[in-house]
C-alpha cells in the first residue's frame, strides 16, 4: 500500500529519497511526503497528489540534507490531502514518523493523549503514534529507541515505520509488523524501503527486517532488537533484482510491457522445473512433504483478487489431474470464519506480492490449526514465503502495473506443475500421458507469443465497445476464472462495469441485461465445453448483444455468430486459461488507453494490499 523510502549517509539524500518514491509510487498514489534535516534543520515538504507534484512544490526549496525519509501514501484514515499526508510530527514538532499499514486502537490512544494536552493536525491514526511516542518519552525520560519500543507494545495493528529526531539528525528508527521492510547496507550508508526496488541501483546487500523487529540505523552501524527486547543478528542477503527489471523498456505503460514478457516469464517460471523427455516434474520448494502429498484428502487455497482466480484454475487442474478435492476460499473471507481445517490439510496460499494482509492472517490461522502451508509468491523474501512451511515462487519478475497480468499467467503456470507433480506422486497420471501434457507445456510461451499478435484485432473490439457502460465475460469450466480474470481486469484499469459468470449461469439472471449494447466476451475455444458455449452464444445473439469470442485458430463455427473473434493457438484444455487470457488483458489495456485512464494506476487502487 504505502511506500517507504530513507536515507541515511554521505550523499545528498533529495535525490534518492524522490527516485525511490518514484519507484514505489504503485504501492499507492494519493499523496506524498518528504522531511529531511540538514545544516538548517528540518523540513518537511508533504502534498496531495502524485510525487511529482511534491517535486515541483519543493523545486526552489531548501532540499539539502544527508538524513531523510519518504512517503506515498494510499488512504487510510483521512482523506487524500496535504495534511494527511506523511510525515508526521509529535505534539512539539521534534520527532517525525512516516508509517505503512494501520494502528487499530488509535481512537483511544488520541482521546487520552487529547486528555494530556496533545494537539492533533491530520485525521490519521499514524499522527497518534508519533505523539504517544513522545509522551512515553517525556514521562519515562528514556530514549527514543526505547520509547518507540514501548509505544509499539502499546498499538494494535500493522505497521512498517521510519522515525527521525531532529534533536539527533544522525539516526533513523524503524520497525515492522505485518507490512514490509527491507534495509540495504551501504558502506557508511543505509537506504530503507518498503521494498527492494528503490535500494537496487545503490546497493545488493539487504536485510529483510521481520515482524516485531526495531532497528536503530546510523550511517556506520546497524541495531536490531525484538519488541522484547532481545538483540537479534541481522541476516544480511543478496538481492536478484536488476534495475533494467524496474523499467519500462520502451513501452508506453509497465503493463503492456508485463503483458508483452509472459512468453519470457513462463519460461522462466518452468525453468528446472519440468522434464519432457522424463515425464517428469521437480518442485525443490515442495520435495520435502511429497510424501504427505500422496495421502491428503483435502487441499484449501486461499488468495485474494487475480490470485484467488488463479486459484480456481487451480482447483480445476489439481482436481482433474491429481484427484484430489480442492476449495478456494478468499482469504478475507476464511479467516473470519471458523473453518474445519485438520493436520491433513494443505493449504496452498497464493499472492503476488507476498504482503497481502488477508492472505496473511488466513496463513496464520490455518497454521495454528496444524495445516501444512505451501506458498506461491512472486516476490522473493516477502513475508508470505517467510510465514509458509514450503512454497514455490513464481519468478515472474517484478510486476510493476497495478493491474496483475504475467504474475497470474505464472501463478497458473505453478499450479499447472503442482497440480501435475501431485499426479506424478500419486499416480493420477501416467508418465506417458506427463510426457504428452509437458511437452505441450514446455511449448505454451510460444503459443502466448503467437495469442500476443492478434494485437491489431483487438484494438479494433476495443474502439468499438471502449464507450459501453458495462460488459459481461463468461465461460465454462477453467474458462470460467479466466472471465473472472478478463472481467476484473476490465473494470479496474478502464472503471467500465464488468462481470465475469459461468456461461450456464447467465440464464439465471445476467441475460435480463442483455440487449444491443451489451458486450459480451466467451471464452470459446474448442474444448470440452465448446458445444455448450454456443448455446450460450446464440442466447446472446438472440437478444442482440455483441459478441466478442475468444476461440481457437482456424474455427468456424463460432466466427458464424460472434461480431468479433480473436484466436488463439490450439492446445490441450489444461492450458486454456494460460492462452485466453493474453487477449482479455490486451483488451482491457486498449479500452484503458482509448479512455485515457491510468492504466499502470488505476484510481484508489494499490499494488500490495497490506491492510485488511
Ligand atoms: C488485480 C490485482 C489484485 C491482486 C490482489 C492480491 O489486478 O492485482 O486483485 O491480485 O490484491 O494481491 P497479491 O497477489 O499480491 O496477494
Amino acid at each position: 500500500m504505502c511506500g517507504i523510502v530513507g536515507y541515511i549517509g554521505y550523499r545528498e539524500a533529495w535525490p534518492i529519497v524522490i527516485k525511490g518514491l518514484k519507484r514505489l509510487e504503485y504501492r499507492g498514489y494519493d499523496s506524498a511526503g518528504i522531511a529531511i534535516i540538514g545544516d538548517s534543520g528540518e523540513k518537511i515538504y508533504k502534498k496531495a497528489g502524485k510525487v511529482s507534484v511534491l517535486e515541483e512544490f519543493a523545486e526552489n526549496q531548501d532540499k539539502s540534507g544527508h538524513i531523510a525519509m519518504g512517503h506515498t501514501r494510499w488512504a487510510t484514515h483521512g482523506v487524500p490531502s496535504d495534511r494527511n499526508s506523511h510525515p508526521h510530527t509529535s505534539n512539539n514538532g521534534k520527532l517525525s514518523i512516516i508509517h505503512n499499514g494501520i494502528i487499530e486502537n488509535y481512537a483511544t490512544l488520541k482521546e487520552e493523549l487529547i486528555g494530556r494536552g496533545h494537539e492533533f493536525k491530520s485525521d490519521t491514526d499514524t499522527e497518534v503514534l508519533i505523539h504517544l511516542i513522545e509522551e512515553i518519552q517525556k514521562i519515562e525520560k528514556i530514549d527514543l529507541l526505547e520509547a518507540v519500543r514501548l509505544a509499539l507494545n502499546e498499538v494494535s495493528g500493522a505497521y512498517a515505520i521510519v522515525i527521525m529526531d531532529k534533536d539527533n539528525p544522525d539516526r533513523l528508527i524503524v520497525a515492522r509488523k505485518g507490512s514490509p521492510m527491507v534495509i540495504g547496507v551501504g558502506k557508511g550508508e543505509y537506504f530503507i524501503a518498503s521494498d527492494a526496488t528503490p535500494i537496487i541501483e545503490y546497493t545488493k546487500n539487504v536485510i529483510y527486517l521481520n515482524d516485531n523487529e526495531i532497528a536503530l540505523i546510523t550511517k556506520d552501524d546497524l541495531l536490531v532488537k525484538q519488541l522484547d527486547n532481545v538483540i537479534q543478528t541481522p541476516l544480511v542477503q543478496e538481492l536478484e533484482l536488476k534495475l533494467e527489471m524496474l523499467e519500462k523498456g520502451g513501452y508506453e505503460h509497465f503493463m503492456l510491457k508485463e503483458i508483452y514478457e509472459q512468453p519470457r516469464s513462463i519460461k522462466d517460471c518452468m525453468r528446472g522445473r519440468i522434464y519432457p523427455q522424463e515425464g517428469k516434474v521437480q518442485l525443490g520448494g515442495i520435495k520435502e512433504f511429497a510424501d504427505k502429498l500422496k495421502n491428503i484428502d483435502r487441499i484449501i487455497i486461499v488468495a485474494c483478487g487475480t490470485s484467488w482466480h488463479a486459484g480456481l484454475v487451480g482447483e480445476y487442474l489439481i482436481e482433474e489431474y491429481a484427484r484430489i478435492p480442492v476449495e478456494v476460499e478468499y482469504a478475507s473471507e476464511f479467516r473470519y470464519r471458523n473453518p474445519i481445517i485438520t493436520e491433513k490439510d494443505v493449504v496452498i496460499a497464493i499472492s503476488q506480492s507476498g504482503e497481502t494482509a488477508d492472505t496473511m492472517a488466513a496463513i496464520e490461522m490455518a497454521k495454528e490449526k496444524g495445516a501444512t502451508i505451501f506458498g506461491i509468491c512472486n516476490v522473493a523474501g516477502a513475508s508470505i514465503p517467510r510465514l509458509t512451511h514450503a512454497g514455490v515462487y513464481t519468478h515472474a519478475g517484478p510486476e510493476i502495473g497495478v493491474a496483475s497480468t504475467k504474475a497470474f499467467t505464472a501463478q497458473v503456470t505453478v499450479l499447472t506443475l503442482m497440480a501435475f507433480y501431485m499426479a506424478q506422486q500419486r499416480g493420477t497420471l501416467t508418465t506417458s500421458k506427463l510426457i504428452e501434457l509437458l511437452t505441450e507445456l514446455d511449448h505454451i510461451p510460444e503459443k502466448i507469443q503467437i495469442a500476443l499478435e492478434s494485437d491489431d484485432i483487438i484494438k479494433k473490439v476495443a474502439e468499438k465497445i471502449k464507450d459501453s457502460k458495462n460488459c459481461l465475460f463468461l465461460g465454462r469450466g477453467s474458462g470460467f476464472p479466466v472471465a473472472l480474470e478478463g472481467a476484473l481486469k476490465l473494470k479496474e484499469i478502464s472503471y467500465i462495469h464488468a462481470e465475469g459468470y459461468p456461461a450456464a449461469e447467465m440464464k439465471h439472471g445476467p441475460i435480463a441485461l442483455i440487449d444491443e449494447e451489451m458486450p459480451v466476451v466467451f471464452i470459446a475455444t474448442q474444448n470440452s465445453s465448446y458445444e455448450k458455449v454456443i448455446s450460450n452464444i446464440q442466447e446472446v445473439k438472440a437478444r442482440k448483444g455483441i459478441v466478442i469470442a475468444i476461440v481457437t485458430q482456424g474455427d468456424i463455427e463460432v466466427k458464424k455468430m460472434a461480431d468479433y473473434c480473436i484466436e488463439i493457438p490450439d492446445a490441450d484444455e489444461a492450458f486454456l486459461p494460460l492462452l485466453a487470457t493474453i487477449p482479455l488483458q490486451l483488451l482491457s489495456y486498449h479500452i484503458a488507453v482509448m479512455r485515457g485512464c491510468n492504466v499502470d494506476q488505476p484510481r484508489n487502487l494499490a499494488k500490495s494490499v497490506t491492510v485488511e
